[in-house]
């Protein structure tokens, strides 16, 4: 049995060498088939490549929808939170305290989602490039899903502005209703875990901001009110946001609850009124962290210029902000600087 075995081997071998020959020969013949016009080639030719380029066009988009329902499904699992640092948690912050060069502010949109408004205002946005901060009302965000998907989606932030939007006074209970109910839709909805709180009409004693401070939300007051909610003429509205405007500012406008249409036709305007005036636009975490780097920067400065009153044997060329932070190991530095520098933070 053996041998008979090995015998066939080397003959499959050799008819195997010869149909590879044989299919090569006839490869190399088919170009040049005299009955095969070029154009026909070309067809089959084009067919063969097209075949292959959908299937990887197809493996692509496989791969792409693959990935993208991954993301979506770890941003889920993680959550989009905003990077606040711990300073921020249970403050109170109506502005940035930022060096007047600093030429930023933040637009802020209250009361969404809401139909017709909220989607005007962020075409607006679109069209300008421009991030804002959209405080939402948890029942509206109930009624709307879709609006609040498309904020996030487009790069904006979504923070807390409770279920109901009630004035009066609430205990723990309901405040903690009004505050979780809203955060846990919005987390459900978009993705998003925020800890950005701004209280209905501003009102500060009525519960929802104890449980949010006790809670670690930053709570997100405005400097520059443009009052829209009581429907000023269009040149009113943006007059009014005009005057108020400065470096590291929060201006407060509304998206929804109720008609928009003057916000939404004052906007461009008080876009471009901005814009001439050199202003740059920020959310509202972006605008927190400028003002972090921004104090770190003026407090390294003005380290610095200590270091060079009283040190006169320093040659040192110009320092980095990052090397005459709290890390300085000079011995040349009084107590009185140190104590002079905290003071400043
Ligand atoms: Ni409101």
């Amino acid at each position: 049995m053996e041998n008979h075995k090995s015998l066939i081997w080397p003959q499959a071998i050799v008819v195997a060498i010869l149909a590879l020959c044989g299919a090569f020969g006839i490869g190399l013949l088919l170009p040049v088939n005299p009955k095969m016009s070029e154009a026909q080639t070309k067809q089959a030719l084009d067919s063969k490549d097209l075949t292959a380029k959908t299937g990887t066009q197809q493996r692509i988009e496989k791969f792409k929808a693959m990935m993208l329902t991954s993301w979506q499904e770890q941003a889920k699992a993680k959550g989009i939170s905003y990077n606040l640092p711990s300073h921020y948690q249970g403050a109170t912050i109506e502005q940035a305290k930022l060096s007047p060069g600093q030429k930023v502010i933040a637009l802020t949109f209250d009361d969404g989602p809401w139909p017709k408004s909220t989607a005007q205002i962020l075409d607006i946005l679109k069209e300008n490039n421009i991030k804002a901060t959209f405080f939402q009302i948890g029942q509206n965000l109930k009624n709307y899903p879709d609006l609040s998907k498309r904020v996030v989606a487009e790069g904006h932030v979504l923070g807390n502005h409770t279920w109901h939007h009630w004035y009066h006074y609430l205990n723990p209970q309901a405040a903690a209703f009004e505050i979780e109910s809203t955060t846990n839709l919005i987390y459900q909805t978009t993705g998003v875990k925020t800890n950005l709180f701004r209280p209905p009409g501003g009102v500060m004693r009525n519960g929802v901001v104890d449980y949010a401070k006790h809670k670690n939300y930053a709570i997100i007051m405005w400097s520059d009110d443009s009052v829209d909610y009581s429907r000023p003429s269009v040149a009113k509205l943006v007059r009014t946001v005009m005057k108020e405007a400065k470096p590291g500012g929060i201006i407060l406008m509304h998206d929804g609850g109720g008609n928009r249409s003057h916000t939404v036709e004052a906007l461009p305007e008080i876009i471009s009124n901005l814009r001439k005036q050199g202003y740059s636009f920020v959310t509202i975490p972006e605008l927190l962290e400028l003002q972090d780097k921004d104090q770190a920067l003026a407090a390294a400065k003005k380290q610095v210029q200590n270091k060079d009153q009283n040190t006169t044997t320093d040659k040192k060329p110009t320092q980095s902000p990052d090397q005459n932070t709290t890390t300085d190991k000079k011995p040349v530095q009084s107590p009185d600087q140190n104590t002079t520098t905290d003071k400043k933070q």
